[in-house]
């Protein structure tokens, strides 16, 4: 029984997070997803999905519905009650995808004020995996050293940057080759690239 948190936070980039949703689907029995206030809107601003609801089971059920799965649960970002929140609540690694500034410097600095910091609290003190994409340009001094704190923490920091040996004729490329790269950040199969031979 395999099951990952996914997290969208309020970066530009939501696709990333919604494609990665899609394929941790296929590869997982559960996945579980918070989205931040921010990030709901910039998906809206973004990709014209309009997921949130008027409550959390509401939210759930747009989410699912996209998915035509059931599989993904959603928790909002005050439900510090959600079972993600503890660390006797096993899943196979998080994603932060995309991942603000704001939840980075939350994350780097231990203050868990909700969901999403609380699970990433979580997945580092209990040793699990973590990848996160930051996204943000330029960065700046403390966000560079943000990155490198977690990252000598075994944080595996996989930026939204793509790559052009692949050829890419349109975004859909550039989004695929991103999702995949973030997938083996977390050590999870895919078939979203050629690979370089
Ligand atoms: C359209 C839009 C795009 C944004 N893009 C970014 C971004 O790429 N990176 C970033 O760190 N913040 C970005 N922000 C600012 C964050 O959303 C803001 O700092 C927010 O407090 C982040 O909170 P959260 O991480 O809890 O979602 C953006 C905001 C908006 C409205």
């Amino acid at each position: 029984m395999k099951s990952f948190i996914v997290a969208i936070s309020g970066a530009s980039g939501a696709i990333y997070g919604i494609r990665l949703v899609e394929e941790l689907r296929k590869a997982a029995d559960t996945v579980h997803l918070c989205v931040t206030g921010t990030a709901f809107s910039i998906i809206k601003t973004e990709t014209g999905i309009d997921w949130l609801g008027k409550s959390e089971p509401e939210t759930e059920k747009k989410i699912q519905k996209h998915y035509s799965s059931k599989k993904i649960k959603y928790y909002s970002e005050t439900n510090l009650a959600a079972p993600i929140a503890s660390g006797s609540f096993i899943t196979n690694g998080m994603f932060i995808v995309p991942c603000s500034m704001k939840t980075l410097s939350g994350i780097a600095n231990g203050y868990a004020d909700n969901l999403i910091v609380r699970a990433a609290d979580v997945s580092l003190k209990e040793g699990r995996g973590l990848i996160i994409s930051p996204r943000e340009m330029p960065f700046n001094a403390i966000h560079l050293e943000n990155m490198l704190k977690l990252s000598r923490l075994g944080v595996k920091i996989a930026p939204p940057v793509p790559a052009f040996y692949q050829k890419p004729k349109d975004l859909n490329d550039i989004v695929e080759f991103v999702v995949g790269k973030i997938l083996d950040a977390g050590g999870v199969k895919h078939n979203l690239f050629k690979r370089w031979e």
